[in-house]
């Protein structure tokens, strides 16, 4: 049963109003007149507040890599006290060195049910990823299982941007930027160094979250495409300006190079009353999504599905795609229509949001997730297989599941205690048991 503070949330989170667009200069007050007009830093800024940049890429980035956001806040971030190491719980960062990198095909259950009070933070699970967070390089995975909101305590990660992918519970966002609202079937995006604390609409919540050291998540170049397609800029929302104006202590925890780093304020750094900018949170509805695909035969590889990727410096190359299998239909004449058979020099770590995916009969449930690291084979199961290989080729709706996949340039090593969990599925290669011989002559 969803407590008073889950009912409270839901109410903020259903009356939530946004601004649209992907990468745009938005800018937002929470009280008119809190912008200043016509310049970033005026000698002194409307209504006492304090101007202050968050700066999410070099000063002197290209253009259209420049990110960052101007805000006007009750305090400058400046005026905090020292930050002292704290407990990460089951929270890891990148370089991950504890495990031999594994070629194994390796597929989880999901989490367990957190013991005692959890909240999104303590909550989060980091199953493995690659490059190193000092570099800003490479991945990480991480499984969230939370049972209660956070409370005084805000989080602001520096090594990375955060994707949120709820599988089960809604969240509502409290960001230095403003409120947003993520439910599952939609994604969050939390960027570099932007502060926010996470309320549970429901009992529990429970979901994936990509942390990507590297590039920040843009838009892929559409191509032959066109000029839509795919994730459409303009079903992104990012928020309005809301601040909260609250004395006393508030403990702000800062994961800086992989360690967390706690301090206890006499405010809330929520305190933002005016901002503009392009360095911002944001989410997306993965139902939105234009899936493309063949009208003629084959299908296309699943970069296809591909809603956000975090460039590397070799055109086409990304550190980290992120891919939706969202709704859609089949329609290929004589194609073998589930995933194909592939061996892959990236590395596909995949989650299931809800339903079923149509590559896997079973075994591959939501909340759960499989990894398929570099090069390792992989594909239908046999069941499935069979069945593709057998069925009548109508047009057909896949239209009872939502997958996704963090798929990254570099091979991914686990932690500890992904390799040891007792959520680890023992025998996952048996699905590609019993595919049977056909070749004859
Ligand atoms: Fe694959």
């Amino acid at each position: 049963m969803a407590g008073t503070g889950n009912e409270q949330a839901r109410k903020t989170a259903e009356g939530l109003a946004y601004q649209t667009g992907f990468g745009n200069e938005h800018s937002s007050e929470a009280v008119p007149g809190a912008l200043p007009v016509g310049r970033n830093s005026p000698q002194r800024a409307p209504l006492g507040l304090y101007a202050e940049q968050l700066s999410g890429s070099a000063f002197t980035e290209p253009r259209g890599h420049n990110l960052r956001s101007w805000l006007y806040r009750i305090r400058p971030s400046a005026a905090h006290p020292p930050f002292v190491r704290a407990e990460r719980h089951a929270l890891r960062s990148a370089p991950f060195t504890d495990c031999t990198p594994d070629p194994n095909r390796l597929r989880w259950n999901p989490l367990p049910d957190p013991t005692g009070p959890t909240d999104f933070l303590d909550g989060l699970w980091t199953l493995g990823g690659n490059g190193d967070a000092t570099q800003r390089t490479g991945m990480a995975v991480h499984l969230y299982y939370a049972n209660t909101s956070m409370d005084r305590r805000v989080f602001g990660n520096a090594d990375g941007e955060l994707l949120i992918v709820p599988e089960w519970g809604g969240l509502l966002l409290r960001t230095e930027l403003g409120l947003l609202h993520a439910a599952p079937g939609e994604v969050a995006l939390i960027p570099r160094g932007v502060r926010f604390r996470v309320e549970l609409l429901d009992a529990t919540a429970r979901g994936y979250v990509c942390e990507n050291y590297g590039r920040p998540f843009q838009l892929p170049d559409l191509g032959p495409i066109g000029a839509n397609g795919l994730a459409n800029a303009r079903d992104f929302r990012a928020p309005v300006a809301a601040y909260e104006d609250v004395e006393g202590p508030v403990e702000v925890i800062n994961k800086f190079c992989g360690h967390l780093w706690t301090a206890t304020y006499d405010h809330s750094p929520l305190d933002v009353v005016a901002w503009h900018g392009n360095h911002v949170p944001y989410v997306y509805d993965l139902r939105r999504f234009n899936v493309i695909g063949s009208i003629s035969y084959d299908h296309p590889d699943p970069s296809i599905f591909t809603v956000l990727t975090s460039p590397s410096d070799t055109p086409g190359l990304a550190g980290v795609d992120f891919v939706a299998f969202a709704p859609r239909w089949l329609v290929g004449e004589d194609t073998f229509r589930p995933p194909y058979f592939h061996r892959n020099v990236m590395t596909e770590y995949m989650g299931l949001i809800e339903g079923a995916y149509d590559a896997k009969a079973e075994g591959f449930v939501p909340g759960g997730g499989s990894l398929h690291n570099m090069m390792s084979a992989h594909g239908p199961d046999r069941e499935t297989f069979d069945r593709a290989s057998a069925a009548e080729l109508r047009p057909q709706k896949i239209d009872d599941g939502l997958a996704f996949m963090f798929e990254t340039r570099w091979p991914l090593t686990l932690t500890e205690q992904a390799r040891d969990a007792g959520h680890l599925q023992r025998g996952y290669d048996d699905v590609w048991q019993g595919l049977q011989r056909h070749f004859r002559l």
